[in-house]
């Protein structure tokens, strides 16, 4: 039985059963970077708020720019509007946004002083994703559950050391195999910092959370084991998974990850995220019922057509086939939506979803 909690009630579960592997009517569809700047309202929030920081760090912005997605399409989960990068940022690292040149940090760690000072981040510097988080939950009034996220250490450690994006992450992957000690160390304090992180946004409310390992692919066999898997696999162990006697699913998605995928799945996570090189078809072969699988439509399929869009969809929910007992599918985008997308073609791809798997579903 559900204990008392402070929200309302959920109307729309379709997400959470589909995550923990339970029938539903239709295949439940969020998109990563749902709340961005394909949609004009959510550049109007932006302005008013500044910045991303200004946007993210104000619980009433995070708030009104998660719901903006929903507002427009039927989707069937919300995920919290923050960053991966606001944990290095509240360990000191200082994080930025130069204007149209993606985050950097002003502090990476380039040495072993900086590394062997890392600490994990006193959770209050936090404080204004778990008002939102709060806060959303509360004005989502159960419309949909609403995810959680953080990045994997790995993914985090990237951008830590490199101290903005890469391409070839030659600073980083220096570190990992000139000083693989600096590296488990970044790589431990990570860890510890993302589930105490994740657990946190359980608390305020999350009911599902995702780690996004965008960077997890540009490792090598064995390397990708040991640096990123393994973190994943002990922020995994730490999460609680139960919030008022309601579960809460955890998600894990390494980008590049295909390969792995039955590696992936024995991690503990309730759904593994699949990007748009995989076969669905395949992947769900390969993993029988381990794990439910979220994904994997190709973010540039909404540049074309709404005839093309459709039958890429019904392509993709086909590979997957009808879930049976035990099995399950989030549908998604195979990485985060593009800042070009006509939202017109959200719309035509959120109705097919839910429209051909209904019928899927005889
Ligand atoms: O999915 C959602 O709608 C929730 C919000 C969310 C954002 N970032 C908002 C954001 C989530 C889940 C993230 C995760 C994130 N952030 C990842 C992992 C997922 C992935 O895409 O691989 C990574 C690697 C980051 C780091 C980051 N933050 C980058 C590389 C950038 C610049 C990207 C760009 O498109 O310019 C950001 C900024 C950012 N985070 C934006 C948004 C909406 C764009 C900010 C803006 O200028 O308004």
């Amino acid at each position: 039985m559900p204990l008392m909690s402070q929200f309302a009630p959920l109307k729309n579960d379709t997400f959470l059963r589909a995550l923990l592997r339970q029938p539903t009517d239709y295949t439940p569809l969020w998109l990563m970077r749902q709340a961005g700047r394909y949609l004009p309202e959510y550049r109007k929030t932006r302005s008013r708020a500044g910045s991303f920081m200004g946007l993210a760090t104000n619980p009433d912005y995070a708030t009104e720019v998660t719901l903006q997605p929903l507002e427009r399409f039927p989707l069937d989960a919300a995920i919290l509007f923050s960053d991966i990068l606001t944990v290095p940022d509240a360990m000191g690292l200082g994080l930025y946004f130069a204007d149209g040149e993606g985050p950097k940090f002003y502090r990476p760690l380039r040495d072993e002083k900086d590394v062997m000072a890392l600490q994990t981040p006193d959770l209050g510097k936090l404080d204004y994703v778990f008002k939102a988080v709060t806060q959303i939950r509360t004005e989502l009034n159960g419309r949909v559950p609403l995810i959680g996220f953080a990045g994997s250490p790995w993914t985090l450690a990237c951008y830590m050391v490199e101290g903005e994006g890469s391409r070839e992450f030659h600073t980083v992957k220096t570190m990992l195999y000139n000083r693989p000690d600096l590296m488990h160390h970044v790589l431990s304090t990570n860890a510890a910092a993302v589930a105490a992180y994740l657990n946190a946004q359980i608390d305020a409310g999350a009911q599902a959370v995702m780690i996004f390992d965008s960077w997890g692919g540009a490792l090598a066999d064995g390397a990708y084991q040991e640096f990123s898997l393994d973190y994943m696999r002990q922020v995994v162990s730490q999460l609680q998974r139960e919030k008022d006697g309601v579960p809460i699913p955890a998600i894990v998605f390494t980008k590049g990850g295909g390969l792995w995928l039955e590696q992936i799945a024995d991690i503990g996570a309730d759904a593994v995220g699949l990007d748009w090189t995989v076969n669905l078809a395949e992947a769900r072969a390969r993993i029988g019922q381990r794990v439910a699988l979220q994904g994997n439509l190709d973010p540039a399929v909404l540049f074309a057509n709404p005839e093309q869009i459709r039958s890429e969809v019904a392509r993709l929910l086909n590979a997957y086939g009808a879930p049976q007992a035990g099995s399950g599918h989030v549908f998604n985008l195979g990485h985060g939506i593009s800042q070009f997308t006509p939202p017109e073609s959200v719309a035509v791809m959120v109705e097919a979803v839910h429209e051909i798997s209904r019928k899927l579903r005889g």
